[in-house]
């Protein structure tokens, strides 16, 4: 699990410290062994919005994969049901049904497997049947802008100042042109903060509006946001030594 270097000339992000618990130590230690994208510190601030959640809350994760942040979320709040939504899609990337068999083996070394509710459906296809109140909501499944702008309604379900993450923000173009539309140009989410690409939001409570300066946050990302897109191009094309130029060492995308 690689810890999150701060790109030269980011935006300053605002990460979580990490935890001083024992717990999250060792759930570090069992998802650096499993696949996935989720840095540590990105862990963290996953950690701390689990550890909120109230006894008998349920947290909903939109694309799971092997499980690594699915462990994250279970590990940091056993006073909480977690539901998993992610169909399996094939491919080189996400590796269909034997991903599953993978996710279903970590959760269970883990010891999380009993407090955590696999739905095998595209998010968007499960969403319109759910109807339960939902007390944490992170976001990393499709990324495209339609997918991205549906699954923003899984939010619906949330309470006035309930929170939700969304990996890959301001880093893939559909996440961040949904983020844009019904984000910056709504009026029910505010954008908090965002450790890498993992972005933290709130749904505004009832008598603290989203103003102009929670709409200037999100407007102060989009130089970050294309940098990395830059950055996402000059991997695509190989061009490694220019990536590394701009600050980016690593052959894997900007998370
Ligand atoms: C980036 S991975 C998730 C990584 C995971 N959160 C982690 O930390 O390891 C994206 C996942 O989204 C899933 N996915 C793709 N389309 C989806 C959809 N429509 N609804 C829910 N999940 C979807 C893929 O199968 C894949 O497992």
């Amino acid at each position: 699990m690689p810890a999150e270097q701060p790109p030269p000339g980011a935006a300053p992000s605002a990460e979580q410290p990490p935890p001083a618990e024992p717990g999250f130590d060792a759930v570090c230690r069992q998802v650096r062994e499993i696949g996935g994208w989720l840095t540590e510190a990105q862990a963290a601030t996953l950690w701390h919005e689990a550890r909120a959640v109230p006894p008998g809350g349920v947290i909903v994760e939109i694309g799971s994969h092997q499980g690594r942040s699915t462990v994250v979320l279970a590990a940091a709040a056993p006073q909480a049901r977690v539901v998993a939504v992610d169909p399996f899609v094939g491919g080189a990337m996400f590796g269909g049904l034997a991903t599953r068999e993978k996710f279903l083996a970590n959760l269970d070394r883990a010891g999380v497997a009993e407090r955590v509710e696999l739905r095998q459906a595209k998010s968007t296809e499960l969403r319109p049947s759910w109807t339960e109140p939902i007390d944490f909501l992170y976001i990393d499944g499709k990324h495209d802008y339609w997918t991205l702008s549906d699954d923003l309604r899984w939010s619906e379900f949330l309470p006035a100042g309930g929170r939700l993450c969304i990996h890959d923000a301001y880093s893939s173009i559909g996440v961040t042109l949904g983020l844009l539309r019904h984000v910056l140009a709504g009026s029910r989410l505010r954008y908090l903060d965002r450790t890498g690409s993992l972005a933290r939001f709130e749904v505004a409570p009832a008598g603290a509006p989203v103003t102009r300066a929670d709409r200037l946050r999100i407007l102060a990302e989009l130089p970050w946001w294309l940098r990395n897109v830059g950055i996402k191009v000059l991997l695509r094309l190989r061009l490694y030594p220019l990536a590394r130029l701009v600050g980016h060492a690593d052959r894997a995308d900007p998370y």
